[in-house]
């Protein structure tokens, strides 16, 4: 259902401390704190007992202790208390999950444990570059599948549709659309340059422009659900040029709903504080009009679950994105089937052991 050879993120790094903080990835839910040196730790968040939340327990030293019976897990996993008892079975120990710091946000890989690579945590390097401000970053749980937004996130036509009062373009551009679609390998990119065209309404607050602009934008997409779009506005009369990063994150939380995080760059004036928070509350807007129309998309999926899509000329990079995650899917599936096949061999190859060492009983 989920792509789990991924790294995700879990929490803004702040988010995290010495307090339990309980969140669904993937369908599974985590328990993620930190160490008392200071490392992010993500475990499940059910005790093998009686599966009670641990993110309802307290930390003591690096061990988390059970709210409901005080068993204590490592910040590995690993059972290492048991109350009344000094016997922990195998089964007392819990799936731990790797956990990376990476711009300012933990990440969180929910894949084969020994696959974790950190440096396949999607770079985002204006994140950390003192050029850029990079004061904002936006978090909506949004009651929808993580798959219409990247779809939205692929399909920016929709621009000039659903943000046409905030960040939106005249629909007429999409009659002889410069959309330019990519495909390479697993990258999607689609680029949209739109020459001597009236500024969008937040736009025009941000760069103070009263003449008309070029209009640049980029979006370049990567599996499982991430589009890091390029954006620029310049103005034609000399009124200067306004340019972000823009990174979104669609989270899958459940198979409908998500954890939806925006990350906003600038080039410009980045010491002007109000321009960030005029920038802050605008993306707040755009962001409020793509989940109005991904939850109501959601809903009537639910409402008719037959239906299929039936894509147009503009959805060309989503239907190539499509096709990578069906192809990563795939992946995956063969993936597990061998380690199954490889876990019921040694199983039955260690049963016969006993088999043979029977006699003796
Ligand atoms: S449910 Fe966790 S110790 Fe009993
Ligand atoms: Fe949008």
């Amino acid at each position: 259902m989920f792509l789990k050879n991924h790294w995700y993120i879990a929490a803004r790094a702040g988010e995290i401390g010495r307090a339990p903080l309980g969140r669904v990835i993937c369908g599974v839910p985590l328990v993620l704190f930190r160490t008392e040196a200071g490392a992010p730790a993500a475990l499940s968040n059910v005790c093998s007992h009686r599966r009670a939340p641990l993110d309802k327990g307290k930390l003591a030293g690096d061990a988390i202790v059970c709210p409901y019976h005080g068993m204590r897990f490592d910040a590995g996993g690993r059972c290492v208390r048991i109350p009344g008892q000094e016997t922990i079975p195998a089964e007392a120990h819990i799936d731990a999950f790797p956990a990376v710091e990476r711009w300012d946000l933990v990440w969180v890989w929910m894949g084969a444990p020994g696959a974790a690579d950190p440096a396949a945590i999607p770079a985002r390097p204006w994140r950390a570059d003192p050029a850029w401000n990079a004061e904002s970053t936006h978090y909506y749980h949004v009651k929808a599948s993580h798959l219409l937004m990247t779809d939205n996130l692929l399909d920016l036509g929709h621009v000039a549709y659903i943000h046409a009062d905030t960040i939106g373009f005249d629909a007429a551009v999409l009659e002889k659309d410069p959309l330019v679609t990519e495909v390479d390998g697993e990258r999607v990119r689609n680029t949209r340059i739109v020459e001597n065209i009236e500024p969008a309404p937040a736009v025009k607050g941000w760069g103070g422009f009263t003449g008309r602009v070029d209009r640049v934008s980029i979006s370049d997409w990567t599996p499982p659900c991430y589009t890091a779009i390029q954006f620029a506005n310049r103005s034609r009369s000399g009124e200067g040029a306004v340019e972000f990063r823009i990174d979104h994150f669609p989270t899958p939380e459940t198979d409908r709903t998500m954890h939806y995080w925006v990350l906003v760059s600038r080039n410009f004036r980045i010491g002007d504080a109000e321009l960030t928070r005029r920038i802050h509350a605008d993306n707040d807007r755009v962001a409020a009009q793509d989940i109005d129309i991904v939850e109501a998309q959601q809903r009537m999926i639910d409402l008719a679950p037959g239906r299929r899509d039936m894509p147009i000329r503009q959805d060309k990079g989503l239907v190539a994105a499509h096709r990578i995650l069906a192809r990563l899917a795939r992946a995956e599936a063969a993936a597990r089937r061998t380690r199954a096949a490889a876990a019921a061999r040694s199983l039955s190859r260690s049963a016969a052991g006993t088999r043979r060492a029977a006699p003796r009983r």
